[in-house]
């Protein structure tokens, strides 16, 4: 069957079909992935069959992986993947089950070097809700006003794990996970490093302040920056079906889990990270 890539909305995202990421790819097929990839931004791969093990080696297809900061999230035999359910729980602080990312984020925004993308398969999926939101950052930079683009060119903001934003339910971290994951310092809009386009890298569950900048001008100007990219015409809701992998561009997306499930449905994921560069 040949490889098929369909777009999912006008926006952002593409199905690709026809293809088992369980076998080998050969280089001009990842080509044509790759394209694809900078094309749509974040694909899905329908009807793929894993087990963790085949997942991983899926993954390992499109570069190397590493794990998630949470050691409770690291699995045993595999610490590059973790699982997603609609079961987590803050095994650190008050065990109570907690909505993981359910905010606007990139992932890991907060490290020196973040992920260049993201993998994210279903295992179990709701008839009903539980869809992954996406944003295209690219979009939503290219289509600020002139006179707020030149407000932020340049310009650098403080992202943290631990954020101060009360509306943001994180798992507390260990010592030795707090050690690794200090405040870093990234552009607002970072150039990607394939497509040389630029994408705004803020976000409400990470980002704290604009380096140098009157803190009441950097609350405003943020905020301003959230309401635009927030827009719904820049963004793709993903329904989950069983076997869908998904591969995200964090460099110029953000996505948001959707906690609307209902009693007694499951939703079970297997994610990995692959690594990527420093944004600049
Ligand atoms: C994530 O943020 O990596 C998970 C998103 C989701 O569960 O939909």
């Amino acid at each position: 069957m040949a490889v098929q890539t369909t777009p999912l909305s006008d926006v952002m995202g593409a199905e690709v079909t026809g293809i088992d990421l369980g076998k080998s790819l050969d280089g001009s097929l990842k080509e044509v992935i790759n394209q694809a990839f900078l094309d749509y931004k974040v694909l899905c791969f329908r009807d793929q069959s894993f087990d963790i093990a085949g997942f991983l080696d899926a993954a390992h297809q499109f570069g190397s992986t590493h794990p998630h900061v949470y050691r409770h999230l690291r699995l045993d035999d595999f610490p590059d993947v973790s699982v997603v359910s609609n079961e987590d729980k803050d095994v650190h602080g008050s065990g109570k089950k907690f909505k993981r990312a359910a905010h606007f984020h990139t992932d890991e925004s907060y490290k020196a070097v973040p992920a260049k993308a993201t993998l994210l398969y279903s295992v179990k999926v709701p008839d009903e809700g539980g869809e992954t939101r996406f944003v295209n950052m690219q979009t939503a930079y290219e289509t600020l006003p002139d006179k707020t683009k030149q407000r932020i060119d340049g310009h650098m903001a403080v992202q943290r794990f631990l954020t101060s934003n009360p509306d943001i339910q994180l798992a507390t971290l260990t010592d030795e996970e707090k050690a690794e994951v200090p405040d870093v310092i990234h552009p607002i809009a970072r150039t990607h490093d394939e497509t040389g386009k630029k994408a705004l890298y803020v976000n409400a569950a990470r980002t704290e302040f604009i380096v140098d900048m009157d803190p009441a001008e950097s609350k405003a100007l943020l905020q301003e920056i959230y309401d635009h990219s927030l827009m719904p015409e820049f963004q793709y809701h993903h329904h989950w079906r069983v076997g869908d992998l998904m591969m995200w561009d964090n460099r110029c997306t953000m996505h948001a889990a959707t906690h609307n499930l209902k009693p007694g449905a499951e939703r079970l994921l297997y994610r990995t990270l692959l690594d990527g560069t420093k944004p600049v």
